[in-house]
């Protein structure tokens, strides 16, 4: 709890461009959840660096995440928004619970599985300790709640395990946090394969809307989307590709499924595909103009990694000294 509130703590990856998927899957829930709790919301650079990066994109792309949190709704003045990098505690924290952690609890997760087939060349000791260092980013704050897509359950569920490991020795020192699965736009899909999620590593750009993309470039995606042969606006299994379709058309309005299918009634795909790429645009429009604002803004921008950094060292402190002192290190003299 800070001041009366439940604290939340989430976090993101600047690789990759974002997507339509990130923005209404994950950022618009933020933005919801920001009145009701304490939220920080981080730039998880360190964890990006288990797969090479160039170091100014890499640099370039994690501002542009910084800066479109704020774009979307989150108050810098509200939410602490800030980069991982730019707080101690999360690496030391993650070397004590990686002391806590076993290497068969690491072994079984699905994630390092498919990164390392991925990237065979590169199986380093990071690819394989990163859900230890996520645990440490949420235990950091004694969080309560985690916003966090299905892929990053069984993170989250080894998080608590280390938690309860650690309590269990020490006594009550960290919150077991929860996990919160939105309900809407959860799982924005591929637009080429709606059975795949859509994502920002997507090799066919005709698969994924872009936060950068123009209005042209939406409308025609949405356009090329796959669909099916049933001419009719359902949202049911049969029909994954329009459903996908439904289902962002109705995170982008607010309207219901049933709502969706009765305005489409009759209608072809065509006009119900436009009508998607034009709300989709008309929501990107202001949020792009507002990103490139934040962005132009050196000063405001700066001022806020500055402070909301000196506010996540200061909350992660409280955690890492008590943590410290349970595992028996000796006290620092200041
Ligand atoms: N691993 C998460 C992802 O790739 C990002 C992340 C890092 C995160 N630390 C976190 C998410 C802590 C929630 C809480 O999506």
């Amino acid at each position: 709890m800070i001041d009366n509130k439940k604290v939340l703590f989430s976090g993101m990856q600047a690789t990759g461009n974002l997507t339509l998927g990130n923005y209404l899957g994950a950022l618009k829930n933020w933005v919801k959840l920001s009145d009701e709790y304490e939220c920080f919301y981080s730039v998880v650079d360190l964890h990006s660096i288990t797969v090479r990066q160039d170091p100014a994109e890499f640099r370039q792309k994690a501002k542009n995440l910084l800066a479109l949190y704020i774009a979307a709704g989150l108050d810098p003045e509200k939410n602490c928004i800030y980069y991982q990098s730019h707080v101690s505690g999360h690496a030391e924290l993650s070397w004590i619970l990686s002391c806590f952690t076993y290497m068969g609890e690491l072994n079984r997760m699905t994630q390092f599985k498919d990164k390392s087939a991925k990237h065979a060349d590169n199986i380093n000791a990071g690819l394989f300790t990163y859900p230890v260092l996520m645990a440490a980013d949420i235990l950091l704050y004694q969080t309560d709640v985690v916003p966090v897509g299905i892929d990053q359950l069984q993170h989250l569920e080894l998080t608590r395990d280390i938690a309860q490991r650690f309590n269990s020795v020490y006594g009550d020192v960290f919150t077991i946090p929860e996990p919160f699965i939105g309900k809407t736009g959860a799982k924005i899909m591929s637009l080429q394969d709606p059975s795949k999620k859509m994502s920002k590593s997507d090799e066919n750009p005709n698969a994924s809307i872009y936060l950068t993309d123009d209005r042209d470039t939406i409308i025609r995606k949405f356009k090329r989307a796959v669909t099916d042969s049933m001419a009719q606006v359902k949202h049911n299994e049969e029909q994954p590709g329009v459903s996908n379709l439904i289902e962002i058309y109705s995170a982008c309005t607010g309207k219901s499924f049933e709502d969706v299918e009765k305005e489409f009634d009759g209608k072809g795909y065509g006009d119900f595909k436009l009508a998607v790429g034009e709300t989709v645009a008309d929501i990107l429009a202001p949020l792009q103009s507002r990103h490139a604002d934040i962005l132009k803004d050196k000063a405001y921008l700066d001022g806020i990694v500055k402070n909301n950094a000196e506010k996540a060292q200061y909350f992660s402190n409280k955690t890492l000294r008590k943590v410290q002192k349970k595992v028996g290190f000796n006290e620092k003299i200041r």
